[in-house]
């Protein structure tokens, strides 16, 4: 990995962590992560429920400490008692909190008074950038959920850190407010800010990412640049009987296909990977051998590198869940559906 821009610092990025573990009791959340992170790029952090994202935010801005492994920031060492260098790192982290019973204006003028000096027409310069100036007098106890959400990123951006980490930030928006973050975003990345953002949502990192780091049961699984990513690897997903399986994959076989059993085949499921976008090649061979496809899926190339990674399967009514079948079994962690 190389990184875009450098600045003063010896790895030249703006997130370094090596060999980082966290347990929270018996269970593992981060099994020795290792990110590399460039200045000046919005990186989307990807993985299942419960892959450790939020715990990887917690221990980037001390909130917790890692049991083991070497955090980097802006180049330079993060540790214990390093909390002042938090002023470079804006983070949002869940929901972030706020007084009820100030305005949204308030609220950001409250938190500009207690860290580094901020001139208060920066509030109102935030307050735009998110899209809140109409309810800037309003108390945010009136605020939705995606409302709280953007003043949570202008308070983040509060002291104009150089380095942005935000959990989850789409939570709670609409759709448009969702385009206007990806907005705000990449445009602070123009700007020379890293945007280091989670997302358990393929389709929204897609948009958002120049790289992606995805993470299953506490490890990196995949990092690079999002084109990369997008690799000419296809797979299309086949429904046939399950008495079938068998003869399908034998037929697909004879064709030149690399045909894989699915893991949820007890249904009927057949998960046929292939170069490119071969469906209709495949139906037809299938149905050359009296195979009759009840289903057939062509998934995007990321989702199946997404689902190949992190060990999620596809279940029979298209929804996706995350199982352990394929993935690294961490010890100790029994499955990425832990309730949080
Ligand atoms: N305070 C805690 N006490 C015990 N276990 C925890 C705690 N916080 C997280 N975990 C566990 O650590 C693992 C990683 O959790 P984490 O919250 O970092 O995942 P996540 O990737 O942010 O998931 P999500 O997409 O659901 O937000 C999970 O197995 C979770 O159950
Ligand atoms: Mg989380």
């Amino acid at each position: 990995m190389t990184a875009t821009a450098t600045t003063a610092g010896s790895s030249g990025l703006a997130v370094a962590t090596r060999a980082l573990h966290k347990r929270y009791g018996p269970r593992v959340a981060l099994a020795g992560l290792d990110l590399s992170v460039p200045n000046g790029v919005v990186y989307g952090f990807l993985g299942p429920n419960g892959a450790g994202k939020t715990t990887t935010m917690r221990l980037l801005t001390g909130l917790i400490h890692a049991d083991s492994g070497t955090i980097e920031l802006l180049g330079r060492p993060f540790g214990q008692g390093d909390r002042r260098r938090l002023f470079e790192v804006g983070a949002l982290i869940e929901a972030p909190a706020f007084y009820p019973f100030l305005s949204g204006r308030e609220n950001l003028r409250a938190l500009a008074a207690t860290g580094a000096p901020t001139p208060w027409s920066r509030v109102d310069e935030l307050l735009e950038v998110v899209g809140l100036t109409e309810r800037a007098r309003d108390r945010v106890s009136t605020y939705s959920l995606g409302m709280k959400q953007r003043l949570g990123i202008a308070a983040a951006l509060l002291s104009d850190p150089k380095l942005l980490l935000l959990d989850e930030p789409a939570n709670g928006l609409d759709p448009a407010g969702i385009v206007a973050m990806r907005d705000t975003l990449r445009n602070l990345a123009s700007a020379g800010k890293t945007v280091f953002v989670s997302s358990h949502i393929l389709g929204e990192v897609r948009q958002l990412a120049d790289i992606v780091g995805i993470i299953a049961q506490g490890r990196l699984v995949r990092e690079g640049p999002i084109e990369e990513l997008l690799t000419s690897r296809g797979r299309v997903r086949v429904r046939v009987k399950q008495d079938e399986v068998g003869a399908a994959l034998a037929r697909l076989e004879g064709g030149g296909f690399r045909a894989v059993q699915g893991s949820t085949s007890d249904d009927g499921w057949l998960s046929v990977a292939v170069e490119g976008d071969r469906a209709s090649e495949i139906n037809r061979s299938l149905a050359q051998a009296g195979i009759y496809a009840s289903a057939l899926t062509a998934e995007t190339d990321l989702e199946s590198v997404f689902l190949e990674l992190t060990g999620a399967t596809p279940t029979g009514d298209g929804q996706r869940s995350f199982g352990s079948a394929g993935a690294t079994t961490v010890a100790g962690q029994t499955s990425g559906q832990d309730p949080q």
